[in-house]
């Protein structure tokens, strides 16, 4: 690619209003905690991946759906102050936009409940008017806060004009169609990983022997995320380990969405995978260690020193 071209990355995927409350300890079922803090963010998975790329210097287009409430303004005014093209936000009329309640917990962990409204009505009305825009894009990314039917037939369209497709895996679906992980990329955590091969994947040697067995479902390639631990990376052939971005951790939300985005603006710029997935760790790191959804998505900037000096 032209060094002065920027990537094209055309992301598919939900767009929420994040209410997120922080208490030192997640509630387990039928408890009650009284929290900390509570504040109101925009957020979901394709915003959020969206937003990384275009501060990861991609030029953006999102393709999803805001409701007519009073959050569907503020979460396109959003895309927009990013420098995202937001043609392909349609707003649907007599529907709620997609909301989040973020629960996060003084370890950093968190626990997430989305109601989808708008984001279940991206469908294939929405799609076909994007067709052009995925067609000329470097890569098209998407996650599943999105019905699959639509990611699936995204990725077909991205196929056929030969587009790579990575696909986020999150939130990880319980039975799925076997069309679903015939992308060219798949970067799932490993609670993810597990859901995807139907049994539990408790440690990193687990995950690097599962490797195989996910690739016969459809996907070239594999990166699955451990935290504290790394990635694991499968081209295809082999399988490599992304040792860990050593942070602070303060807050886990949205660190797979700035994984995920830095994947997908590196190998749109032609990366190795190797390159690509440790720009994917370090931006994921530095996500983990702020807080919020895209107020903690990290620049390129920050990303590249964070490489630099580890
Ligand atoms: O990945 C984090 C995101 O998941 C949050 O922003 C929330 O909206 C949910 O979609």
């Amino acid at each position: 690619m032209n060094e002065k071209r920027r990537a094209k990355i055309a992301v598919l995927g939900s767009i929420n209003m994040d209410l997120m409350i922080r208490s030192a300890k997640l509630p387990l079922p039928g408890e009650t905690v009284i929290a900390d803090t509570k504040v109101e963010n925009p957020g979901g998975k394709g915003a959020n991946q969206a937003v990384a790329a275009a501060r990861m210097g991609a030029e953006v287009t999102m393709i999803g759906c805001v409701g007519d409430d009073s959050f569907a303004e503020e979460l396109v005014q959003n895309l927009k102050a990013e420098g995202i093209d937001t043609r392909h936000v349609t707003r649907k009329p007599n529907t709620t936009s997609g909301v989040a309640v973020v629960m996060v917990e003084s370890s950093g962990e968190n626990a997430i409940l989305v109601v989808p409204g708008a984001n279940a009505l991206v469908g294939l009305t929405e799609l076909e008017q994007a067709r052009q825009v995925i067609c000329d894009s470097d890569v098209l990314l998407m996650q599943l806060e999105v019905p699959v039917e639509t990611v699936i037939a995204a990725a077909a369209i991205a196929r056929e004009a030969g587009v790579p497709v990575i696909l986020d895996p999150a939130p990880a679906p319980a039975g799925f169609p076997p069309e679903l992980l015939n992308v060219d990329l798949i970067c799932p955590n490993q609670t993810e990983a597990a859901a995807l091969l139907g049994k539990p994947l408790s440690s990193l040697e687990d995950v690097i022997a599962a490797m195989p067995t996910l690739a016969e479902q459809g996907p070239r390639r594999i990166l699955v995320t451990m935290a504290d631990q790394g990635a694991v990376l499968f081209d295809g052939e082999s399988v490599q380990i992304i040792p860990p971005f050593t942070i602070q951790a303060i807050d886990s939300t949205a660190a797979g969405d700035a994984f995920a985005a830095g994947l997908a603006v590196k190998l749109a710029e032609q990366a190795t995978l190797w390159e690509a997935a440790l720009f994917a760790s370090a931006a994921g790191a530095i996500a983990a260690s702020g807080a919020g959804a895209q107020t903690a998505m990290p620049n390129r900037e920050q990303i590249e020193t964070l490489i630099t000096k580890q």
